[in-house]
This record gives structure tokens, C-alpha cells and sequence, in this order.
């Protein structure tokens, strides 16, 4: 039942309006997504690839019911169980030693930065600036926006934080030139996300490894995007078998709620009391989902399932290239896909499959990118590529 028109209340209120005319989403189960009119959305959106569960998964419903009936939120100045059950499992299945709760993917990568200063101030003689890629994205915080390299998002900000240099992406070469007495780290999406979905190389990564090993760089990667199964492995470092030395995560792993941290590898975690906090980093609540999305991704082999329906999503995607000339190109890693259109149409392509029942998502006028939830079946993937087959031939 629609009981009032929320677009213009949104135009009123707030400071952020949407551009283009939208659905007000009132709930979420699994795959789909409903408005207030009552019409039915199959998701490949995943809000920004955050609902890894999809929505409103039972049992994330059941952590946070049980721990807002528990502890919402106390300080940091006391230990609280699900902080640190949550710290245990990602440590005990991954490949570092300590981690740092935040509560989004900026502010986790303002962490990493700080970690790395610090770093560098004990072990590389007051080394800070960080190296990070054309297209990359890491976030909205002013530093942030300074490693995100894309002009669009740093011109009306000027001037930006000192200690970051953006390069091009895929080019070990560009790297190596930047890199000076001053560089204390790399950091890196594995794959680029925002910047149009584009995987990094085998060997640029490995390249990066080897060049951070002998130049004393850390070597961070950015998986705020990529974590939590999404790459078809629980992390996209054990995809291309490169260990960084500090990664971020967000995203997908609060299961919608807000949660970010760092994890660090023992050399290179280096905070101690007083260095770095959050009022509300390892929030109990905020937790507790972490907890049950992680329980739920291991327990059920959901990484290896995102895996394999990313192969299908991309096998039929590049099906549907092979019938419309407008598709020039298809690529990702796992559920983080993108196909290029050869016309600038993305925006007109996004509202008609909106209209047709599918949420996709556009990193720009020629690229549609596709980040389902993880408990995607193959009939949803059939039903998300007869939609865009069916709106794509009226291009
Ligand atoms: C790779 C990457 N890093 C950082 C961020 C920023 O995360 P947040 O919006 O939670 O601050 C994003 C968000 O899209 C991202 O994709």
C-alpha cells in the first residue's frame, strides 16, 4: 500500500537525492526485493554487493533479534563475545593474525592507511605515501577519496590529503616507477569494482608481491567488494594465491548490517591502545550477523557456489554477446561481473530492466555490472538473462 509520495519527502529531506525515478523497496527475502506497490525485483544488485545472504536471510534475522535482546552496544573500554568470536573466525580462516572492527569500507581503509604510517614510521624511517590505482576505489572519506583514483571524485575536494599517488592499473611497471623512499605501501582491489570490474593479472599480483618484498612495501589489498565469498573463494588473495601483508573487508560481511575492519599480519600490525578506535567499531550487533553470514558461508560451501554460478552468469552473459552486437565484452571474477556495450545506453538499459523486474547496476554509460547475492540459483540466472535479452533487443 503506497501511503505517501516518499520520492517527494526524499527531495524535501534530504541532502542525497536519487537521480532518476526509482522503487521504494519496503522488503527483502532471498533473491527479491519488493516495493511499496507491491512489485517483485530479482536482485543482481545485492545493495552495492553487501546482502551476500540475500535479504533478510533466517538465520541473520535470528543473530541480530537475539543480540539486540541481549547487548546492543556498550564501549570498546570492555570485552564483548561477539567481537571477539567474530575476530576468531576470520583469523582462524584466513592467512592474518589481528583485526581491527570499523563499521564501513572507508573507514577500514582510513585504518589500513594509518596502520601503514605507523609502519612505516617504525620500520622504513618515516616512509607514508601509499600507491594506489587509476580506477581504483576505496571510499568517500576525504584521504580516501585521495587513494581512489578517479578525478571525478577528487576535483571538488581539493585540496586532498598528501602521501597518495594514483597509478595505472595491471601495469607493475607504472608501480615501480612511483615507488620511492617516501612509499610505505601498495594498495590494490584485486579486482577493481567501482572502476568498471576489472580483475587484476596472475602476474601483476604476483609482480606487486615480489616488488613489495624487495622494495620493503606493504602490500595491502582493498576486498571490501571482492570478500566474503564473492570472488569464489572466502577472500580473492587465495584466488590468485597472493598473500597481502594487511586487507580490508566490509560489505558483505555484516550481511547488511554496517560493519568494516582491517586484518593484519603479525609484522605488520602495529596499533597499540590509544593508536586507533571506534565508538562503534565491533558493535555486539553488528557482530553477531558478521558471525552468522560467516557460519553460513563456510558451513555451506558458498564461496565455491558463488564460484561456480559466476562461471554460468559469465557463460550466458557471453551468450547474450554472441546475439546482440551491442555487447562488446564480458569479464569478472566470481558474482562480480560486467559486460561493456559498445553504445552509451547503460542508464536506459538499467531503468528498462528495473521495469522488467531486475535490479543491475551501471559503473558507467557503457559498463552493466552484475553482483547477485551468493545463494543465487541457476534459474535465477536464466531469469536475469531473459530479462536483459529481452531489453537488450530493443536497443
Ligand atoms: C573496493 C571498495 N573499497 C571501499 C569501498 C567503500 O566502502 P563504504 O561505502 O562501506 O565506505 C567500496 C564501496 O563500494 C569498495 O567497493
Amino acid at each position: 500500500m503506497i501511503t505517501a509520495n516518499w520520492p517527494e519527502l526524499e527531495k524535501k529531506y534530504l541532502m542525497f537525492n536519487i537521480k532518476r525515478p526509482q522503487p521504494v523497496m519496503v522488503r527483502g527475502e532471498g533473491v527479491r526485493l519488493w516495493d511499496e506497490a507491491g512489485r517483485e525485483y530479482l536482485d543482481f544488485m545485492a545493495g552495492w554487493a553487501v546482502n551476500a545472504l540475500g535479504h533478510c536471510h533466517p538465520a541473520v534475522v535470528s543473530a541480530i533479534q537475539q543480540q539486540a535482546a541481549t547487548l546492543i552496544h556498550t564501549s570498546n573500554q570492555y570485552y564483548t563475545i561477539p567481537q571477539i568470536e567474530l575476530a576468531k573466525l576470520l583469523i582462524e580462516n584466513t592467512v592474518f593474525d589481528k583485526v581491527f572492527f570499523g563499521n564501513s569500507g572507508a573507514e577500514a581503509n582510513e585504518g589500513v592507511v594509518k596502520l601503514a604510517r605507523k609502519w612505516g614510521k617504525i620500520n622504513k624511517a618515516g616512509a607514508y605515501t601509499v600507491i594506489s590505482t587509476l580506477k581504483g576505489f576505496h571510499g568517500r572519506t576525504l584521504a580516501m577519496v585521495a587513494a581512489t583514483g578517479k578525478p571525478h571524485y577528487q576535483e571538488p575536494y581539493k585540496p586532498l590529503p598528501a602521501g597518495f599517488l594514483n597509478v595505472p592499473y595491471n601495469d607493475i611497471e607504472a608501480i615501480k616507477a612511483a615507488t620511492n623512499s617516501e612509499t610505505v605501501a601498495i594498495l590494490i582491489e584485486p579486482v577493481q569494482g567501482e572502476g568498471g570490474v576489472n580483475p587484476a593479472t596472475q602476474q601483476y599480483l604476483e609482480d606487486l608481491r615480489k616488488w613489495c618484498d624487495e622494495e620493503k612495501l606493504l602490500l595491502i589489498f582493498d576486498e571490501v567488494q571482492t570478500g566474503i565469498g564473492r570472488s569464489g573463494k572466502l577472500f580473492a588473495y587465495e584466488v590468485y594465491g597472493v598473500e597481502p601483508d594487511i586487507m580490508s573487508v566490509a560489505k558483505g560481511l555484516g550481511g547488511g548490517m554496517p560493519i568494516g575492519g582491517f586484518l593484519a599480519k603479525q609484522h605488520a600490525a602495529v596499533f597499540e591502545p590509544g593508536d586507533h578506535g571506534s565508538t562503534f567499531g565491533g558493535n555486539p550487533v553488528a557482530c553477531a550477523a558478521g558471525i552468522a553470514v560467516l557460519n553460513e558461508v563456510l558451513n555451506n560451501n558458498l564461496s565455491e557456489h558463488a564460484g561456480k554460478m559466476g562461471e554460468y552468469l559469465g557463460s550466458r552473459l557471453r551468450d547474450l554477446m554472441s546475439k546482440h552486437s551491442l555487447i562488446t565484452a564480458e569479464r569478472g571474477l566470481g558474482l562480480l561481473r560486467a559486460i561493456d556495450l559498445r553504445d552509451e545506453v547503460g542508464a536506459e538499459v538499467v531503468s528498462r530492466c528495473h521495469e522488467e523486474g531486475l535490479l543491475i547496476n551501471m559503473v558507467s554509460p557503457t559498463t552493466l555490472r552484475f553482483m547477485p547475492p551468493l545463494i543465487i540459483t541457476e534459474a535465477n540466472v536464466d531469469e536475469a538473462i531473459d530479462i536483459l535479452d529481452q531489453v537488450l533487443g530493443e536497443f
